[in-house]
């Protein structure tokens, strides 16, 4: 039987993707699915262990899981999550941290109980850093590990704060901040000289053990470090490069964030035309809101 593993050495794309017209369309998939993921658990009396990033991308994914909770009664209660990082510096009511962040796009508006939050904590004293990565890893651990990690992905190819150079078998701990990912976050601390050089980040290694890992990237400038990760090699260099090893992965991208891909290239499309109704994408579409998924991977 042909597997999308088997599958993959003939196609430039090493990972499963799902291109969206909107982004909008997109983020709303990716919460139809972790919406899924948390009443299935329901269902079964279990809980449902969530790794979250923050930032631009996820957004609109949050505003999505905030209407479903008002709407269409999700509950979070049976939800423990985990967050990908946190500026080294920040506390936790920091404007700028991640802390308020996701109090403000998840939990604030939902029925998460507060003991099944687990952000890092940027202010910890310098001593007691080790110590706190080791504790999230385990508290990780004891949870059952994650089940569904949504990623975002840097201009640099970061995931969490993973820069360029981060091993494979990293684990949470403090990291420095390359320059263009303070360049990037230069805007929201009003100059580049009052931006974190450093943060505290789940590794790699922590990363690729969850159990389904979705990555988020919207606009052109995605596109040079999305297609290092779906077409490249593996590479330190590029840190998304490593999710080419899980097997249950999924880019979820729009137009824009895809438009370096080979699979837009005009000699590729004509001859790719029969794969692009592949097994991850109509995966996705059955389980809902994604009608405007429109090329999906090769
Ligand atoms: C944030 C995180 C980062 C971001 C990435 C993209 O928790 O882990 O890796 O996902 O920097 O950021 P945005 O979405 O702002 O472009």
């Amino acid at each position: 039987m042909l597997t999308e593993k088997t599958l993959l050495p003939t196609r430039p794309e090493h990972v499963p993707l799902a291109v969206f017209a909107h982004r909008l369309t997109a983020a709303c998939a990716v919460a139809a699915e972790v919406a899924g993921l948390i009443r299935a658990r329901q269902r079964q009396g279990r809980t449902a262990v969530l790794g979250l990033a923050t930032g631009s991308t996820p957004v609109r994914f949050y505003a999505e899981l905030v209407r479903l909770h008002r709407e269409e009664r999700l509950s979070f209660a049976n939800v423990i999550t985990f967050n990908l990082d946190e500026y080294r510096g920040l506390t936790a009511g920091h404007p700028r941290s991640y802390g308020r962040f996701m109090r403000r796009h998840l939990f604030d508006p939902v029925d998460l109980p507060e003991a099944q939050i687990h952000l890092l904590d940027g202010a910890i004293p310098d001593a007691a850093v080790d110590a706190h990565c080791r504790e999230y890893e385990e508290k990780i651990r004891a949870a059952g590990g994650i089940d569904f990690q949504i990623l975002g992905i840097g201009r640099n190819g970061h995931i969490g704060f993973n820069e360029p150079g981060s091993a494979r078998a990293s684990r949470t701990r403090l990291v420095a901040l390359d320059p263009l990912t303070r360049r990037d976050a230069a805007g929201d601390f009003g100059g580049e000289e009052y931006t974190p050089r450093c943060a505290i980040t789940m590794g790699i290694g922590t990363i690729l053990e969850a159990r389904r890992i979705v990555l988020m990237a919207w606009g052109r400038d995605k596109a040079g470090p999305v297609r290092a990760a779906v077409e490249g090699e593996v590479t330190i260099q590029a840190p998304a490069s490593f999710l080419q090893d899980h097997d249950r992965v999924q880019f979820v991208l729009d137009h824009d964030a895809a438009g370096a891909l080979t699979r837009h290239h005009p000699a590729w499309r004509s001859g790719a035309r029969e794969n692009h109704d592949s097994a991850p994408a109509r995966r996705m579409i059955r389980r809902g809101a994604a009608p405007g998924a429109e090329i999906h991977r090769a």
